[in-house]
């Protein structure tokens, strides 16, 4: 099974894709974990990709579709996360199930007005170690400012700050809710309210996906 979460920033992909990876013993792929881990380890790739991520931008469609297309035979189940989020993402992902004999299943948009998103983000924190995520008021760690997990500090994101959210917003809508079309035309999307509680949101992107 091939599943792509799609919504706006902070709609909650990540959250349920952990959620539901674990449940279903399927393979979670975030294609901005994954630039993160890039950028972290000092890679060309995540160097390359950094300044791109800083200003809430896209990073270009060459570098993320050879970076992500390859994963697909990795595991059989994948829950997609932040990819595809261009057109020409989405093109090149179905060459390359095709090539593979392999299809997508389920695409779930999850949907979260704007001004949301905006609390969502500003109030993230995550642990640099372990990647958990955490929201200093709907999520919050036993400890402030400390992982649950490993007791490590919490950090903000980079592009978390107002002003990126607000240009990682204007992205989205420019160049990622056409696909809500694209996929619509498939017949395989199906939409869930992202603004209820997490365990609410889980149950309806789990009964979305049967
Ligand atoms: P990426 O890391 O994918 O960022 P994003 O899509 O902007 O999504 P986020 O991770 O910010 O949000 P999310 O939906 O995962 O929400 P989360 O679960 O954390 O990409 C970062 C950058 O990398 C991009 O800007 C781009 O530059 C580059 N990039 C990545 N993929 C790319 C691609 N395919 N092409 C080109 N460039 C690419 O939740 C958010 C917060 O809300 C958390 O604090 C959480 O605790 C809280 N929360 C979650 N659910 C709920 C709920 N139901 N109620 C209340 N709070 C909640
Ligand atoms: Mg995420």
């Amino acid at each position: 099974m091939i599943a792509i979460l799609l919504g706006p920033p902070g709609a909650g992909k990540g959250t349920q894709a952990k959620r539901l990876a674990q449940k279903m013993q399927a393979l979670h792929l975030s294609s901005g974990d994954l630039l993160r881990a890039e950028k972290a380890a000092g890679t060309e790739l995540g160097k390359q990709a950094a300044g791109y991520m800083d200003r809430g931008e896209l990073v270009p469609d060459s570098l993320i579709i050879e970076m992500m297309v390859g994963k697909m035979t990795q595991a059989k189940s994948i829950l997609l996360d932040g990819f595809p989020r261009t057109l020409a993402q989405a093109e090149a992902l179905d060459v390359g199930l095709t090539k593979h004999g392999l299809k997508i299943h389920r695409i779930i948009n999850i949907d979260v007005p704007d001004v949301e998103v905006e609390r969502r983000m500003t109030g993230r924190r995550s642990c640099a170690a372990c990647g958990a995520v955490y929201h200093v008021d709907f999520a919050p760690p036993k400890t402030a400012g400390k992982c649950d997990k490993d007791g490590l500090d919490l950090v903000q994101r980079n592009d978390d700050k107002p002003e990126v959210v607000r240009k990682r917003l204007i992205t989205y809508h420019q160049q990622t809710q056409p696909l809500v079309d694209y996929y619509s035309k498939h017949g395989l999307l199906k939409d869930v309210d992202g603004t209820q509680s997490p365990e609410k949101v889980e149950t309806k992107v789990e009964a979305a996906l049967a």
